[in-house]
């Protein structure tokens, strides 16, 4: 490039891209340098246009027993109480023996999709006579993944409307697999082109119905008791709030966005694409149809009976997983060593996660506990340091109606009292 040349913003260096932003856009010289700080060299290979990290707060949900084994696990997210409930939920379960997990399919879906079929089911038949070869174009395109054990094992062919679906079935170890299918879908699709089809997408589907995990616990109603409850009734109404969401949509994406409020912040921890799991599991929860809540809770004798099944397409290897120091610190302190045990963990968080909130919605609804925590982040908001927040946390707390005057002036009365102003 000569020096003349003016290189196109894509092509500047992330120092060089944030000073430009900072004169368009006004930014002060300390949310520059803030900025700067959080930005990271490996930051500038994975993502275009790169200026910084965005990060997140990072926790650990503690005493999660699955599978009879004990797990510390770290959750990264911005919602101040999600860790908390998820504490409270893992707590609860434990006393109950824990989550069980059963052991799950773990095969990935690529979609070769083809339209101007004549005949699309007599098409489907001839191209399911066809699976030996097409298995073969598929795994010659991704040989590596044999040495793992892993490769194209299967195939299954749809006609949604005009539209003929080859779906290849990859096992992908312990990948995400992203690309491993959509090499393969690509590869198959190319031949089917070659042989005069339209082929309109070879891709990855998001919906891993090949890969579904399933996790249950069964609590004794005294696990689920308040201080103001008994447990049978505590019991009684999570049941009919499970009721409401097979029933009632609204409701439904609630119960299900505090399951994905777990599973998501495990995934972020773990370097998962946690997109990819919430679209799978927000596709199964309307799989009949009707979108329903991914968690059931039902009263069976003197039991509460919790049960869940998602798709769980997780991996423990590839993707962004190897670009972040934190992640790998991560996989030392949750201990988890294989996809079928990260996929497990993650659904049990999703599921103790559902029950904390349930429990709470059941007895003394969400804001008590939400709010404790909701206070700290609205005192830094007002200017309250680290030492600050606690306190002025309980003070507001205790008034009958907090916005940021109100928090600022109680700041103030904190200063005041301390001496410090
Ligand atoms: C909040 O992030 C999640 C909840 O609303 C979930 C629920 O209502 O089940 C508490």
């Amino acid at each position: 490039m000569t020096n003349n040349q003016e290189k196109k913003f894509y092509e500047k260096t992330p120092a060089e891209r944030r000073a430009i932003l900072g004169k368009k856009f006004g930014l002060s010289a300390d949310e520059l340098k803030a900025m700067a700080a959080d930005a990271r060299p490996e930051g500038a290979q994975m993502v275009e246009n790169y200026l910084t990290d965005y990060r997140l707060p990072e926790g650990v949900v503690t005493g999660l027993v699955v599978n009879g084994k004990e797990y510390t696990v770290p959750m990264a997210i911005e919602e101040p109480s999600v860790i908390a409930a998820a504490c409270n939920g893992a707590r609860m379960t434990a006393y109950a023996g824990g989550v069980t997990a059963e052991k799950a399919d773990r095969l990935m879906i690529g979609q070769v999709v083809m339209e101007n079929i004549a005949n699309p089911y007599l098409y489907r038949n001839h191209l399911l006579k066809q699976k030996d070869e097409i298995l073969k174009i598929a795994n010659d395109a991704y040989p590596s993944i044999q040495q793992y054990g892993g490769g194209a094992v299967g195939i299954r062919v749809r006609c949604p409307e005009d539209f003929v679906v080859l779906d290849l079935l990859v096992n992908v170890v312990d990948a995400m697999g992203a690309n491993t299918v959509n090499t393969m879908a690509e590869a198959v699709g190319r031949w089917l082109s070659s042989k005069g089809q339209t082929v309109v997408a070879a891709i990855l589907s998001n919906y891993a119905t090949d890969s579904l995990q399933s996790v249950s616990v069964a609590l004794e109603f005294p696990d689920v008791a308040t201080d103001q409850m008994k447990g049978a009734d505590v019991a009684a109404r999570i049941a009919d709030l499970s009721f409401l969401a097979q029933v009632d949509s609204y409701r439904a994406a609630t119960h299900n966005k505090g399951i994905m409020n777990g599973i998501d912040a495990v995934l972020i921890a773990a370097g998962n694409d946690w997109r990819a799991v919430e679209s799978g599991a927000q596709a199964y929860a309307a799989m009949e149809g009707q979108y329903r809540g991914l968690a059931t809770w039902h009263v069976v004798g003197d039991k509460l009976i919790g049960k869940m099944t998602l798709p769980m397409a997780v991996g423990t290897v590839g993707g962004s997983i190897g670009a972040r120091q934190l992640t790998a610190t991560n996989a030392k302190i949750s201990q988890i060593k294989s996809v079928p045990e990260l996929a497990a963990v993650a659904a049990s968080v999703g599921l103790v996660q559902n029950l904390a909130a349930l429990r709470a919605l059941a007895s003394t609804g969400i804001q008590e506990g939400h709010m404790k925590l909701q206070y700290r982040v609205v005192a830094m908001r007002v200017g309250a340091t680290a030492e600050e927040a606690g306190p002025l946390a309980d003070r507001l707390a205790h008034l009958d109606h907090v916005d940021e005057d109100v928090s600022k002036e109680e700041l103030s009365k904190l200063r005041k009292e301390q001496g410090h102003d």
